[in-house]
């Protein structure tokens, strides 16, 4: 692929591509014989047919987080496996500890809840996205762990499906992190117009938030302004906190930055 259409297509983050993350030893590790045969088949079959012609409809495991098989398709990715695993680092940079409910909004298959959950963040999870893709996905890696008793997955367009009972101690999210790209077409996983997305949420998060409860959203620095998201989180009735770089395991900036607010 050329170089500018390989940026435009990441937008300048290698987080973004889902080749660049498949940690397809761990995915063998984890599967039994018959799942190893599919998986070969279909590793022959991409070889033989063309990426844009291959099915993209149906979820497969995708990686282990500590233990939980998680499942996606590739047209539901945009960062989170990698983020899934930078976020237990994240969080431990900003002193935030084991939690007893754990949101993940715009969650898409949960790679950063079930990340969390792994690791030991959270004693249970809810997870909620627009697309019915998303959820299906997320609600086929509680099932397949076992571990429904533990995981809540609603279709909801921002929050607004969210029954009014749910209380969080932490919400985390990897929301769309630009707006519209008069170049590129629409795609609500990579666009929020009008900053909606994320307003919608900061206006309503705040009463399904337990008393000191913490917000913190993965942002990209090439993409938004953290003041504009500040001044939602005051009209929402938070606290904004803090924004914290992000860098890689040498400490250098890696493009994004973590919003953090508290409720
Ligand atoms: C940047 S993608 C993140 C996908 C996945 N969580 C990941 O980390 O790779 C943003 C997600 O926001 C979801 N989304 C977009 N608009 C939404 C809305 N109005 N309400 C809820 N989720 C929305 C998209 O479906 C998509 O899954």
């Amino acid at each position: 692929m050329a170089s500018t259409e390989q940026e435009a297509r990441t937008r300048g983050l290698d987080a973004y591509r889902l080749d660049a993350y498949i940690p397809e030893r761990l995915v063998e590790e984890m599967c039994d014989g018959r799942m190893l045969g599919r998986l070969l088949v279909r590793k022959l079959g991409r070889r033989v047919v063309p990426r844009a012609l291959a099915r993209q409809d149906t979820e497969t495991i995708v990686t282990s987080f500590a233990g939980i098989a998680v499942f996606d398709r590739p047209d539901l990715h945009k960062g989170g496996l990698s983020f899934g695993q930078d976020f237990p680092r994240v969080l431990n940079e900003l002193g935030v500890s084991r939690v007893t409910r754990l949101f993940e909004y715009c969650a898409g298959p949960g790679y950063i809840g079930y990340s969390l959950l792994a690791n030991g963040w959270c004693e249970s999870l809810v997870l909620s996205d627009i697309s019915p893709a998303g959820v299906a996905a997320a609600r086929r890696t509680a099932a397949h762990n076992e571990i429904e008793d533990r995981v809540a997955v609603y279709e909801s367009d921002a929050l607004d499906q969210i029954p009014a009972e749910e209380r969080w101690d932490l919400v985390v999210s990897n929301p769309p992190h630009f707006l519209p790209d008069a170049t590129a077409p629409d795609d609500i996983q990579v666009f929020d117009e009008g900053w909606k997305v994320h307003a919608r949420f900061y206006e309503s998060v705040g009463r399904h938030m337990r008393p000191g409860g913490r917000v913190v959203m993965v942002e990209n620095s090439a993409g938004s302004d953290p003041r504009l998201f500040e001044q939602m989180i005051r009209d929402g009735g938070g606290r904004p906190l803090k924004v914290h770089e992000g860098t890689d395991v040498n400490g250098r900036p890696n493009g994004l930055y973590y919003q953090v607010s508290e409720w």
